[in-house]
């Protein structure tokens, strides 16, 4: 996609040494910078501290992680422990242990010496592969939301959270088929949903910016309103995984949008590529969900009328606070799972007929 109108990836390998240079998203919206990372530590940093986020992009960024363990030290022990060390750093993207297990498959039979390179390949393999599925998740959300356009002459859509291409390497996952929607000159309006504590909604808002895309920011609290008024065609959002049997986990929220979705009859769809389908997790009660520090909450991040970075308490340090930073959709209020492979109901069957080759837990 493209940031002022220049094509860019979320992460790409640097020209001139081996290292990745990734977008600071933590700086976003109010400024646009990238960082380099240049080691593990680097990379476990950037996923923990959320500078990359998304669970796509988490994936991505661990395979490079490894990669660039493996360069400082190519041997079994550096391998064992970076792995140890990326799959660590947040415990609800299964797109994270999804791509260490794909690196250590790809590895774990080299000798010493010949796995930092294949490492670097396959993490450029998996980037690859990443922006092709949500570009195809893309063309077969459209085909979804097509026929919803062409009985309204207009699409009103609402999405939580950022699943965007600043969530995957290109595309998105849940705005792919906006984007795809868009561009096909279908009149498409986006409700996006702000996402305390984090504000992703900030950074959906930035990148339907930058591509044009007609957009409006509501508080989290607006979403059930809007959806009982009649005025969303149909809620789309991403997944940090979805277990065997349909069960979504994505960012907290998710699960009173599509509550609301239910009882006001607006279908609700969840997109995701493969690597955020764990066919070994039997339902969505036996996803870990992130527990993240309470300054979340207590602290709001931005920019005073100077243009200058701070932050704000709200909330005294004592203040108890909650962060649970994702929730569990139940299967039977997804409408329909969107997929590199095409659409299917959010079913263990609906799973396996798009996957008969994963294996069973
Ligand atoms: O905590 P985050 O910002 O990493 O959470 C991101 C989400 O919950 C997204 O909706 C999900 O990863 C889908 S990304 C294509």
């Amino acid at each position: 996609m493209k940031v002022n109108n220049i094509p860019t990836r979320t992460i790409r390998p640097a020209a001139d040494t081996r290292a990745v240079d990734i977008i600071d998203q933590t700086a976003l919206p109010h400024a646009y910078r990238t960082l380099r990372l240049a080691s593990l530590e680097d990379a476990a940093h950037a996923i923990r501290s959320m500078q990359v986020r998304g669970a796509p992009l988490i994936g991505v960024t661990a395979a490079y992680g490894l990669a660039l363990a493996l360069m400082k030290k190519d041997d079994e022990a550096t391998l064992t422990s970076a792995v140890a060390t990326l799959a660590a750093t947040r415990p609800t993207a299964v797109n994270l242990h999804w791509a260490l297990q794909r690196m250590q498959a790809r590895l774990a039979s080299l000798a010493t010496g010949a796995r930092a390179t294949a490492a670097w390949q396959e993490a450029a393999a998996i980037t690859e592969e990443d922006a092709e599925q949500c570009r195809r998740i893309g063309e077969h959300g459209l085909a979804l939301l097509r026929p919803l356009a062409e009985k309204r002459g207009r699409l009103d859509l609402m999405t939580h959270c950022n699943a965007g291409w600043l969530a995957t390497v290109d595309y998105g996952t849940a705005l792919s088929p906006i984007y795809a929607a868009f561009d096909a000159g279908i009149d498409v309006r986006v409700w996006v949903s702000e996402t305390r504590p984090r504000n992703q909604g900030l950074l959906t808002a930035w990148e339907l910016k930058q591509h044009g895309v007609p957009h409006t920011l509501i508080a989290d609290n607006a979403a059930g309103l809007l959806l009982a008024r009649g005025e969303v065609d149909a809620v789309i959002v991403g997944a940090d995984r979805i277990a065997a049997n349909g069960d979504v986990a994505n960012k907290v929220g998710t699960y009173l949008k599509a509550l609301a979705a239910r009882e006001a009859n607006v279908p609700f769809y969840v997109a995701a590529p493969r690597s955020t389908i764990d066919f070994a997790c039997p339902s969505g009660d036996a996803i870990p969900i992130e527990e993240r520090h309470g300054d979340e909450v207590r602290v709001v991040h931005g920019v005073d009328g100077s243009g200058a970075a701070g932050q704000v308490r709200q909330l005294p340090a004592e203040e108890a606070v909650a962060n649970p930073a994702f929730d569990v959709t139940p299967a039977r209020f997804v409408s329909a799972l969107i997929t590199e492979r095409g659409t299917c109901p959010a079913s263990d069957a609906g799973l396996r007929n798009l996957y008969p080759e994963a294996g069973h837990a």
